[in-house]
C-alpha cells in the first residue's frame, strides 16, 4: 500500500527512511556493466508499455517496437477475436526480421491480414500460428504447429498496452502498476484521440532525463526565458515546491500546481500565449471529457490550485495528467549507457475548430521548447559525470525525492536480480 506523506510533518523524503538524506553518486549512469545488469534485471523483466489501444484500430492492426533495451523487436497486434496480442519480430524458419519495410532497424506500422516473411515467405496468422511455408514437402518432417511465432506477454489497463518479455513472470500488470494505477482508473484517456509525438536521440543515460522530469526544482531557472521577464523573476524567487509526492512501489508520483490556465493575470505570459488562449499548461478552454469527478488517484492533496500530476511507472514510462483535460507521456528507451531514445506524446480531445487546433499546437510545441532545453543540459550533465573529475557525491534536496526513489529502485532491482543468479 502506498503511504502517505503530510505537508507538516518534516520533509517527504524523510518519510521513506530507505531513501536516506546523503549525497548520492551517478555510477549507475556512467558505466557499461551496469548498464547490461539493468537490461537484464529490468527492461527484460519489467512491464513496460509500448502503446495505446487506439494505434489498432481493426482485426489485423499491428505496429512494431524496438526494445534495444530488452534486446528484442516485438509485432504488437490486434487479432481476429480483436485481442491485444505481442510476438517476438523474428521468423521461425531462419531468423529474418518479420515486419519491417527498408531499414531492418526502424519501426513499422501497418494493417495486414497476415504476417508473411519477406524471405522465403513462410506466414502466420494474427494469433501468431504459422499457416503456410513455402515448399512443406521439402522440409524433413517439419510440422506447422511446432513452428509459432514466440508470444511475448501482454496486457491493457485503461487502454495502455504493455509487454514483459520474461516468461517467467507471474505478476500481474495490474498488480504491478499497484495503487498509483488503480488511482488513475476511470480517467477517460480514450477520449484524448488528438495525439502529437516527438522522438529524439539523446546523449544522456535514460535514468537522466527521467530525473529531469521527475522534479521542477530546475523549472524556473532553466526554463527561465519561457516566461515573461516580471514573471520569470518572481518564480525565481518563489523556487518551487510540490503539493504532493507519493511513492508507491517502484512508482512514484509528484502533484503540482498551475496557475497558468488562464494565468490570473494576462500580462503573466507572452502575446502568443494571449492570443491563442493557450500554452505549457494547456489550452485555456477546456473540453468536457464527461467526467463526474476525477479518478480518486488525481490531485492527491485535493488542493484547490492543483494543475497537474506526473506519474512515473517504473522504469520508464511518465503519464502527466493536467487539470485542463490533456495528457502527457514521456517514453525513454535506452540503447547503451549513455544514449536513449526519447518519446513524447501529447494527448488532447478532438479539437472542435480551428481556435481549438491552433491553442493545442502552442501547448505542443511549448513542451517541445521545454523538452530541447532539458535535452540539452543532459547531454552537458553525462559529459561531466563520465569526466575523470574527482567530484562524484550530489546531494539532492526535499524536491527531488522522486530521483533519489528511482536510483534506489534500479539498484534494488538490480541486486534482487545478482542475488538470483
Ligand atoms: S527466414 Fe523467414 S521464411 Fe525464411
Ligand atoms: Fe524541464
Amino acid at each position: 500500500m502506498p503511504h502517505f506523506a503530510k505537508p507538516g510533518e518534516g520533509s517527504w523524503t524523510e518519510h521513506y527512511p530507505e531513501l536516506s538524506t546523503g549525497p548520492t553518486n551517478y555510477d549507475d549512469s556512467t558505466s557499461p556493466a551496469w548498464y547490461e545488469l539493468e537490461r537484464e534485471a529490468i527492461f527484460q523483466k519489467t512491464w513496460l508499455n509500448v502503446g495505446r489501444v487506439e494505434q489498432l484500430t481493426r482485426t489485423g492492426s499491428y505496429f512494431t517496437k524496438e526494445l534495444d533495451a530488452a534486446g528484442t523487436s516485438i509485432i504488437v497486434v490486434r487479432d481476429s477475436d480483436g485481442e491485444v496480442r505481442a510476438f517476438h519480430n523474428i521468423c521461425r524458419h531462419r531468423g529474418n526480421k518479420l515486419m519491417w519495410q527498408d531499414f531492418p532497424g526502424e519501426e513499422v506500422s501497418g494493417s495486414c491480414r497476415q504476417f508473411t516473411c519477406k524471405y522465403h515467405g513462410w506466414s502466420y496468422n494474427l494469433d501468431g500460428t504459422l499457416n503456410f511455408i513455402q515448399q512443406e514437402e521439402e522440409f524433413f518432417g517439419v510440422d506447422k504447429n511446432d513452428y509459432p511465432l514466440a508470444s511475448v506477454q501482454c496486457d491493457v489497463w485503461e487502454g495502455w498496452i504493455f509487454v514483459n518479455l520474461d516468461p517467467t513472470n507471474i505478476e500481474s500488470l495490474r498488480d504491478y502498476l499497484g495503487g498509483l494505477g488503480k488511482g488513475l482508473e476511470g480517467y477517460p484517456f480514450h477520449e484524448l484521440t488528438q495525439v502529437h509525438k516527438y522522438r529524439a536521440e539523446i546523449g544522456a543515460n535514460w535514468k537522466l532525463f527521467i530525473d529531469a522530469f521527475t522534479e521542477f526544482y530546475h523549472a524556473p531557472v532553466l526554463h527561465a526565458r519561457q516566461a515573461v521577464a516580471e514573471e520569470s523573476h518572481k518564480l525565481q524567487s518563489y523556487g518551487y515546491e510540490a503539493l504532493h509526492y507519493e511513492l508507491d512501489g517502484p512508482h512514484a508520483v509528484v502533484s503540482s500546481w498551475g496557475g497558468q490556465s488562464p494565468p490570473k493575470d494576462l500580462s503573466m505570459v507572452k502575446p502568443i500565449e494571449r492570443t491563442l488562449r493557450s500554452g505549457l499548461f494547456g489550452p485555456w478552454d477546456v473540453p468536457d471529457l464527461g467526467m463526474d469527478q476525477l479518478p480518486p488517484g488525481l490531485n492527491p492533496a485535493r488542493h484547490e490550485k492543483w494543475g497537474l500530476d506526473s506519474f512515473l511507472f517504473f522504469p520508464n514510462f511518465m503519464i502527466l495528467v493536467w487539470k485542463t483535460n490533456w495528457v502527457l507521456t514521456y517514453h525513454y528507451w535506452p540503447t547503451s549507457y549513455n544514449t536513449h531514445i526519447f518519446e513524447g506524446a501529447c494527448y488532447f480531445a478532438p479539437p472542435r475548430n480551428g481556435r481549438d487546433r491552433l491553442a493545442q499546437e502552442i501547448a505542443v510545441v511549448t513542451f517541445k521548447e521545454y523538452g530541447l532545453q532539458d535535452g540539452n543540459t543532459l547531454e552537458a550533465t553525462q559529459r561531466m559525470i563520465e569526466s575523470r573529475t574527482p567530484v562524484k557525491s550530489f546531494p539532492l534536496n526535499d524536491q527531488e525525492i522522486m530521483i533519489r526513489h528511482l536510483h534506489h529502485q534500479v539498484e534494488r532491482y538490480v541486486r534482487e536480480f545478482e542475488e538470483q543468479q
